[in-house]
């Protein structure tokens, strides 16, 4: 089951309590960890969390040094957790505009964590669906036979998705926006989606059940008529 997280509400969360937003990023980093345990331990094939979007350079140059040092940071402590546990660190999106440091950082981690064969977590970092699918199209031109499956390898491809992940099951977004944020809009295209109001420090295991719970009692219908694997041929509609 491949789980998708936009984790909203971090500055919120900090306004709330009077405190920079900055101290938002962080506790909220403290949640990723606490998260990406309950996932494994829920046996999820994949997690893919939206750390950073290509929009968010827009926000103060102190708010985006402190995320790109957070996720320094994650990559330097949580690595040898994942390689303890089996789990395979990935990180998708662009890569041209991070710096050298955080970039080795990522190479480091994709590399020390490749063998692992537990769940799969793919942190997105200056990430945009939109220009994903329009290099994706770049490069598919020519291809004049190309299918969804060969898009979505073309796709993988352009995120820098080593290995690659299959299409999303539950998309979740804390913080109680209900928007898709350019995150990943070809992989959902059938996934259910479950939009939670805590904001993202609070998320946890329980909330993460529930979201599991939320989506164990939909009926995936693939736009056929009843429940069948999304790897099965795939009918029109909703
Ligand atoms: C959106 O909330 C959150 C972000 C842009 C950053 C997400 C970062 C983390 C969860 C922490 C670090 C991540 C890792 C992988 C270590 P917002 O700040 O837009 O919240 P708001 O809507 O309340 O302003």
């Amino acid at each position: 089951m491949h789980v998708a997280i936009i984790m909203d509400g971090n500055g919120r969360w900090a306004t709330q309590r009077g405190l920079p937003r900055t101290a938002g990023h962080v506790e909220g980093a403290k949640a990723v960890r606490a998260v990406v345990e309950a996932a494994a331990r829920a046996d999820l094939g994949t997690l893919t969390l939206y750390a950073f979007s290509a929009a968010n350079w827009t926000r103060p140059a102190g708010e985006t040094s402190a995320l790109m040092r957070l996720f320094g940071q994650y990559l330097f402590t949580e690595t040898r957790r994942c390689v303890e546990q089996s789990i395979r660190l990935n990180v998708i999106g662009r890569r041209d505009r991070l710096n050298g440091n955080l970039l080795r950082s990522i190479e480091q981690s994709e590399r020390l964590t490749a063998g692992g064969n537990g769940m799969h977590l793919r942190v997105a970092v200056d990430y945009s669906s939109q220009r994903s699918i329009v290099e994706a199209a770049r490069r598919a031109c020519g291809h004049a036979d190309l299918d969804p499956e060969g898009f979505m390898r073309l796709l993988q491809e352009v995120d820098h998705g080593t290995p690659p992940a299959g299409e999303v099951d539950l998309l979740i977004r804390t913080g109680g926006e209900r928007r898709l944020s350019d995150f990943l809009l070809w992989e959902c295209a059938y996934a259910e989606l479950h939009f939670a109001e805590c904001l993202w420090p609070d998320f946890g295991e329980a909330h993460l059940r529930a979201a599991l719970d939320d989506y164990a009692g939909r009926q995936r219908r693939f736009g056929g008529v009843a429940a069948r694997d999304p790897r099965a041929t795939r009918g029109e509609g909703a």
